[in-house]
């Protein structure tokens, strides 16, 4: 006796695998089978099982044996018999652990940190409901019909006038509606730059160029996703190393192009220097080359004065991106590109044939949410919120730990707490015995970059603390946490 699908799905809608592989006997591998397939969650409570007959023929065994082990299992109450309505899985059966706790085949979800430092997202409880609710109600309404068909690679007119005029006034940046793509994030943006396009395939059907080549020059510390994804491209980086002014722009060479967090460099904190920010386009200018800038929270500054956009020092050379990944929620995906003039074209082609286009309604209630305002008022509330986080943060370690040095903290979400040479491993191991999840600054070290030792005291061991996430009534505990595991002065 082998086993046998039994497929009784015309009448109730499931199907049942049973195995009748087990020692002793038909009617005892039957009764063993059905018993197993309650216990792990395959047959729910109040299923109805197949009549006599057709489980019979289906296993091939007698209908007696069948009638047998349905009267066993009903005596045992895994299964119960009403006069009308056939075999039934019993309500009260408890299903095992094992089915409860995750589907077969699934891995066991891993239980969280307690205390989740780490940099990333904004707070995610803060995602601003009703205003964008209310956005969305008036874009939806106030949408034409041709809303509803074909969209355009650029995005949405309005959404791209919305942007122009809210960069311009908040970050500086030299916008124009038609220079402006809208794109799913900043990950995204570099998918379009630097992956080969299809539509200008060459005849022999090969991958078209891309709008952009490398070699790519990248600050030494940044975030490993996005130098796997220039690498998959086919991009090759090459780290540019940081100091105190942010990224040494006087080490570039003959890169195609450089990739720049400058209003705040991520992980380490800083602005770019004034004079590097000049430095870079002279470079660009001369070299015939590009920089990007990656304005990932260009919004969340505290205390220093606004660093504005290198774009706006020359539009035909900066490549400015942004998102609203930091400043609403990552799960919109929703980001922009403002180009210089001679990529729009072969942004938009790339663009145009590809399928990762955001929603024209996101698009059209984002352009009303900043429109109306709604985007400054939110950004205002959230830097407050950020802002007494980053105090807390900074006051907890004067307190506790004050030998720990805290940079990067005028601006963003995150801060660098400087740690003695060689601890930062041993720091992290601590920190994860006792529940509390962060990042170490090794983490976002390029592979080509120099030690630790080597490198500029800017960069050394480190710990880099997210502090927008954890829910208000467990920062505090939160920062306990943390500064119980910082190796002693
Ligand atoms: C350095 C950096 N750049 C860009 C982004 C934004 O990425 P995306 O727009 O793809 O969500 C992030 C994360 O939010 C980031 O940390």
């Amino acid at each position: 006796m082998g086993e046998s699908w039994v497929n009784y799905a015309e009448r109730v809608g499931v199907d049942l695998h049973l195995e009748l592989s087990a020692p002793g006997g038909r009617r005892a591998a039957l009764t063993g089978a059905l018993r197993e397939a309650v216990r792990d969650g395959r047959l729910a409570p109040g299923t109805r099982l197949p009549p006599y007959r057709s489980l019979a023929a289906d296993l091939g065994v007698a209908r007696n044996t069948v009638a047998d082990a349905y009267a066993e299992l009903v005596a045992e109450g895994w299964l119960t018999a009403r006069q009308g309505s056939g075999t039934r899985v019993a309500d009260r059966v408890e299903p095992s652990r094992a089915a409860t706790r995750a589907p077969r085949k699934m891995p066991p979800r891993a239980r969280g940190p307690r205390h989740d430092l780490r940099q990333g997202s904004p707070d995610a409880s803060s995602f601003p409901r009703a205003a964008w609710l209310a956005s969305y109600r008036r874009a939806l309404q106030g949408a034409p019909s041709e809303v509803f068909g074909p969209g355009d690679p650029a995005g949405r007119r309005e959404l791209r006038e919305a942007l122009a005029e809210y960069l311009a006034r908040a970050r500086g940046v030299r916008a124009d509606p038609g220079r402006i793509v809208i794109c799913s994030g900043f990950a995204h943006a570099l998918r379009l730059l630097f992956e080969p396009g299809h539509a200008k395939a060459t005849a022999r059907g090969g991958p078209g160029s891309a709008v952009l080549r490398g070699p790519l020059a990248v600050e030494a510390y940044g975030l490993g996703f996005h130098r796997r994804l220039l690498t998959a491209a086919g991009v090759r980086t090459v780290p540019l190393s940081l100091d105190e002014d942010g990224a040494r722009v006087d080490l570039l060479g003959r890169e195609r192009g450089v990739l720049l967090t400058p209003a705040h460099q991520f992980p380490t904190g800083g602005p770019l220097h004034a004079t590097r920010r000049a430095a870079v386009v002279d470079w660009a200018r001369a070299r015939d080359a590009v920089v990007l800038e990656d304005d990932y929270d260009g919004e969340f500054r505290y205390d220093r004065k606004p660093v504005g956009a290198v774009q706006g020092l020359d539009p035909e050379r900066v490549v400015h991106i942004g998102s609203v990944s930091k400043s609403l929620s990552p799960a919109l995906r929703l980001g922009w590109m403002v180009l210089p003039e001679r990529y729009v074209e072969g942004v938009l082609a790339v663009k145009g044939e590809r399928e990762a286009w955001a929603s024209v309604l996101d698009q059209l209630s984002l352009a009303d949410f900043i429109a109306s305002g709604a985007y400054d008022r939110h950004v205002r509330r959230m830097r407050q919120q950020y802002r007494r986080r980053r105090d807390r943060l900074v006051e907890a370690l004067a307190e506790h730990a004050p030998h720990v040095e805290v940079t990067g903290v005028a601006a963003g979400l995150h801060a660098v707490l400087r740690l003695p040479p060689g601890t930062e491993r041993s720091t992290l191991k601590a920190a994860a015995w006792q529940g509390v999840a962060l990042d170490g600054l090794a983490e976002f070290r390029h592979p080509e970059e120099r030690t630790p030792e080597d490198a500029d005291p800017a960069v050394r061991d480190g710990l880099v603390v997210g502090y927008a996430t954890p829910p208000e009534h467990a920062y505090g505990a939160a920062l306990d946490a943390l500064c119980a595991v910082l190796p002693p002065p």
